[in-house]
């Protein structure tokens, strides 16, 4: 959580931070704030709570002196509310000094208590641990009058997550980072060099960016970047070109970044099959590097957090399948507490569209440290837990911003089944004819999920009518299991309304005494095709619901007639098997969340409460 961005370059740095932040606001929507060094060196700050624009506002009101060194800051309160004085930046060295955080600074009390009993005179104007930062940091300038050495001393010293941005009136022209367990990218221009917690905060100008390893710090200047590790020491750093479009990060025409994203979801999926299938042949050309065979593998884990673990609950269902190996899908932050049992032999295949979710890092880093094998199914190149793992398949949907998951959602699951179908292969547990069959379904749905798009006025009729519904049940079995839980997961984030997902089957056994007269319920109806369907036991779950005054909201496929006596609402969607319906039933279930939202006058892309990248556990 908290975005941040750094800045040196021409006299231009308040447009540029401000940029970088606007992309950056999912990060955290609490409060943002800016340090600017102006020409004759002298440094300004301005901090306020509330999203983005209350900043914008206050700075079109009353400006400050552009200059070509800043740093800037947007929040999710961690320490201390949402408030001016707990807005960052925060200054040290008697206000020549200013410094943003993102992370946590666990041992801040302790540290707090120390500086105290040192200089008692120490004025507290917040209650964060990033103040605490900011003042040792500042004695530690006092003492040895070089910004990075002065962090390097210090960082020694913070324990938990923490990456940092400083900057000193004394030294215009520089900026300072230093990262543990929490991101920052360095985007490298001419004659200007950018800081960002991802490339997000800087694409716009340039394409070019290096990922910052672990406990490394960085010094940039207008000409100059220096990486070195915690023990000044210089180190091998990665460059890489940023694939995004610059553009692909803004909202166009749409009313929010969600709609935007949500009409993206055929693209999301194509681009990440995108030069991976040949002549009906799956190839992951990542996983050529791996230094073990995959044939070795013989269990595997697949660990994530809200959407991003419901992909991973269709990937087992495929994976299994296909290709006749044990999965277990796990919630990142359950998983490295109690003892899991892994070894050589497990895959640990994390999936996160950010790539920083700190509690997948940390279940990435102690799978490793158990000896497991790690992938990571990712979407932001330059992230770290594909940094952390042996290799990455990245997701190709592009940037998303709005702070619920949809388009990464569809390319994380296409993801998976690419690599389902590898595995099938490696493993020869499915024939060449059968895996060119699945590949070319895969690739027939970015076609039949425009035309479950196309039903999005319809759905933001039901959703207008529903305005005042208290609570929202779903229903599913099998692979309709997870877009039930994704759609009502949808539903709390976005529209605030008690929602919950339940498996069909299950509702005998206790949520059926849920359901009274008018609750309503979204049913995924597996399609009637297929010796092994299960529609009837769905269509049967219907009824028992029905008979208790449940109204009826069917996803159901194209045609199937015998849903339409029970069903209050039926949105159909194309023909497709089992495994593959998911990915067109769960648009209307994101459409119908946001539509709600949007009726209740709710914002979309920044639900309270949450941010979209949660870099503390
Ligand atoms: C947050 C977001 C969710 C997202 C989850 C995992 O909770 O609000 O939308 O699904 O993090 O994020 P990741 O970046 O790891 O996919």
């Amino acid at each position: 959580m908290c975005g941040i961005v750094g800045y040196v370059g021409t006299n231009k740095s308040v447009e540029v931070l401000l940029g970088g932040l606007r992309r950056l606001e999912y990060r955290g929507y609490d409060s943002a704030g800016i340090a600017v060094i102006d020409p004759a060196g002298e440094l300004h700050t301005r901090k306020r709570a509330g999203k983005l624009q209350v900043l914008v506002d206050d700075l079109d009101a009353r400006a400050i002196a552009n200059g070509s060194t800043g740093i800037g800051h947007t929040r999710w309160a961690t320490h201390g509310g949402p408030n001016d004085q707990n807005a960052h930046p925060h200054l040290g060295d008697d206000g020549k000094l200013a410094l943003i955080h993102n992370g946590i600074i666990e041992n801040f009390a302790e540290l707090k208590r120390e500086l105290l009993e040192s200089h008692p005179d120490t004025v507290f104007t917040s209650e964060t641990d990033t103040e605490v930062a900011a003042l040792i940091v500042g004695l530690e300038y006092q003492k040895t009058g070089n910004l990075q050495l002065a962090l390097r001393n210090i960082v020694a010293r913070l324990h938990g997550a923490f990456t940092l941005l400083v900057l000193h009136r004394d030294e215009p022209g520089v900026v300072v980072g230093a990262r543990r367990n929490s991101p920052l990218v360095i985007g490298l221009g001419h004659g200007e060099n950018f800081l960002g917690s991802d490339v997000a905060a800087f694409v716009e100008h340039t394409r070019r960016a290096v990922a910052i390893g672990q406990d490394q710090i960085v010094t940039i200047t207008a000409d100059d970047v220096v990486v070195t590790d915690f023990d000044g020491n210089a180190v091998e750093t990665d460059e890489f070109e940023i694939a995004w479009d610059a553009s692909a990060a803004e909202k166009g025409g749409w009313s929010s970044f969600m709609a935007k994203e949500i009409s993206e979801e055929p693209e999301a999926i194509a681009k990440t099959l995108l030069g991976r299938i040949h002549d009906g042949v799956v190839h992951l050309e990542e996983l050529d590097a791996l230094d073990y065979s995959l044939a070795d593998i013989d269990r595997i884990v697949i660990l994530g957090c809200g959407t991003a673990a419901y992909s991973g609950m269709l990937a087992k269902y495929a994976i299994e399948k296909w290709a006749r190996i044990p999965v277990d899908v796990e919630m990142s932050h359950e998983f490295r507490y109690r003892d899991p049992i892994i070894d050589a032999r497990t895959l640990v295949i994390s999936v996160s569209q950010s790539g920083e979710t700190m509690d997948t890092l940390r279940a990435v880093q102690y799978a490793k440290e158990e000896g497991a094998r790690t992938l990571s199914i990712c979407n932001t190149q330059g992230a770290t837990i594909p940094r952390e793992s042996d290799a990455v398949v990245y997701t190709h949907a592009g940037p998303e911003v709005a702070v619920a998951s949809t388009k990464a959602f569809v390319a994380q699951v296409a993801a998976f089944y690419l690599f389902g179908l590898h595995l099938a292969s490696v493993r020869g547990t499915l024939s060449a004819a059968e895996i060119a069959g699945l590949a070319g379904e895969l690739q027939a749905l970015p076609g039949q999920l425009e035309t479950v798009l196309e039903q999005h006025e319809a759905i933001k009729q039901l959703a207008g009518w529903m305005v005042d519904t208290r609570a929202v049940l779903f229903l599913g079995r099998h692979a309709g299991f997870p877009v039930a839980l994704e759609g009502a997961l949808k539903l709390k984030e976005l529209a605030y309304i008690h929602a919950e997902g339940f498996a069909a089957g299950e509702l005998k056994h206790g949520p059926i005494a849920l359901i009274e007269k008018g609750q309503p319920v979204f049913v995924v109806v597996p399609s009637p095709r297929g010796k092994d369907s299960l529609h009837p036991k769905v269509v049967s779950n219907i009824q028992e619901i029905r008979a208790r005054g449940a109204r009826i909201l069917a996803i159901a496929e194209q045609g199937d007639a015998s849903v339409l006596p029970y069903a209050d609402v039926v949105i159909p969607i194309p023909l497709a098997s089992t495994l593959f319906e998911p990915l067109l039933a769960v648009a209307p279930l994101q459409i119908f969340a946001m539509e709600l939202a949007a009726a209740k006058g709710l914002d979309v892309d920044q639900p309270r409460n949450l941010a979209k990248s949660v870099t503390v556990e």
